[in-house]
């Protein structure tokens, strides 16, 4: 065998295809090159304004002098240890986050799969303790949870889950409803209740403030787990901390990741007293989870969300957008309606459209559509009143001309 030595690819150069890459992702022909608050740049020079931010994830926009500061002082004393050892980012991370959201302890992964998976594992472990042989964990339909195999398998989504059985045992699926949640948490088996508050992927569907207050008093009557899953809505996005403040609840297992970093990978998977004293050494680990450099960026993060009030603004700003949208469709044939809380917004259309994406983006604008007919807006924490102006202006326009040109 001959060693071939490839050419580097320019970075940023415009490429919108490679076989070098497996073809998972359906991308849009663009490069960015670099990005400002809630903006960013293309090859071309054109400007865009990122009302996605990495689907939730860049909560302080693009290029944070906080977050650029912390990560470069980081990487320049120590990228990565090991977690054989202790590490202070870590420690300070875990304690803020304890302290922040009414939880008692953390567990650091790389990814919102991960994070599900360290709570899934948690649930079926307690299962065994107690003596059930294949322990149940109750998951929702339109449930997002993740690609690898435990979140994929509690995940709802036929067309994801096709081609990968057998998938785990041990999930039972009911309906985002309070009453279906509380008949099948009648079977002894069941551990456990995973659920995203918002569910993002699913469509923007929320479940009442009511339900998620008798959710808890279930778990409690029935010891079971309330596992939730706010690896799209924690840290701020939705107007609170985490979504399930709005109830005034606290979960026994709570999934992190995406927003926490503002783009530098971590997860985090925080446990009430009901999920202590599972785990001990050995039971879990992770490579990369917690090291100092993406606990350095959390930190920041979390610095940045609470010394400017990052949640006020995401409800404030995401009521405005949400408003507007609501008076300014209202005369757009096809428009089923708005909902979502603080920055995560969907707009809900009678039909598929899937192509608006790339009709935003020729306009200025970074969106995606989920469950077919959604237009999702996750975008920074950090936007502001014009910049909300110019997000809704912008997409009005491009929903009024799709509609327009599609059902005539
Ligand atoms: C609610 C929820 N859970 C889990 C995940 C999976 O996160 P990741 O892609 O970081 O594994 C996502 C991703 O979209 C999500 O929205």
């Amino acid at each position: 065998m001959t060693n071939v030595i490839h050419e580097p690819v320019e970075s940023a150069t415009a490429q919108f295809s490679s076989e070098a890459l497996i073809p998972t992702h359906k991308r849009l022909p663009v490069t960015f090159t670099h990005g400002n608050g809630a903006w960013l740049w293309d090859t071309q020079g054109k400007k865009y304004l990122d009302a996605l931010a990495g689907i939730a994830v860049n909560t302080l926009g693009h290029a944070h002098p906080a977050l650029v500061k912390a990560v470069s002082e980081q990487a320049a004393q120590l990228i990565h240890i090991s977690n054989n050892y202790f590490i202070p980012q870590q420690i300070r991370l875990a304690e803020r986050l304890v302290s922040m959201s009414g939880l008692r302890q953390a567990f650091f992964v790389n990814s919102g799969a991960e994070a599900n998976e360290c709570a899934i594992k948690l649930a079926r472990m307690l299962g065994h303790k107690r003596g059930i042989s294949v322990p149940k964990i109750l998951v929702m339909e339109k449930a997002f949870h993740g690609r690898t195999m435990g979140s994929l398998s509690a995940t709802a989504k036929q067309s994801i889950r096709e081609g990968f059985g057998p998938l785990l045992e041990g999930f039972e699926r009911v309906r985002f409803d309070i009453e279906e949640i509380e008949n099948a948490s009648k079977d002894p088996d069941v551990v456990a209740v995973l659920l995203e508050v918002i569910q993002g992927e699913g469509g923007i569907n929320l479940l009442p403030e009511d339900s998620l207050r008798r959710l808890r008093k279930l778990c409690d009557e029935r010891d079971i787990l309330l596992m939730l899953d706010e690896v799209q809505t924690g840290i701020a996005r939705t107007g609170k901390l985490f979504a399930y403040q709005h109830a005034n609840i606290v979960p026994d297992v709570l999934a992190l990741a995406k927003g926490l970093g503002g783009g530098v990978p971590i997860g985090a998977c925080l446990i009430g007293e009901r999920a202590m004293d599972i785990f001990s050494v050995g039971s879990h680990g992770s490579t990369f989870g917690g090291n100092p450099l993406v606990c350095a960026a959390a930190n920041a993060v979390l610095d940045v969300v609470e010394q400017e009030r990052l949640y006020d603004n995401a409800r404030v700003i995401g009521n405005f957008i949400a408003h507007e949208f609501q008076k300014k469709l209202v005369d757009v044939p096809g428009v089923r309606g708005v909902r979502g809380a603080g920055l995560l917004i969907g707009i809900e259309l009678e039909q598929p459209c899937g192509s608006l994406p790339a009709l935003a983006l020729d306009a200025g604008l970074l969106i995606s559509v989920t469950a077919d007919n959604v237009v999702r807006l996750a975008p920074p924490l950090i936007l502001s009143q014009s910049e909300a102006e110019y997000l809704v202006d912008t997409l009005v326009s491009v929903i009024r001309d799709y509609v327009t040109r599609t059902r005539s």
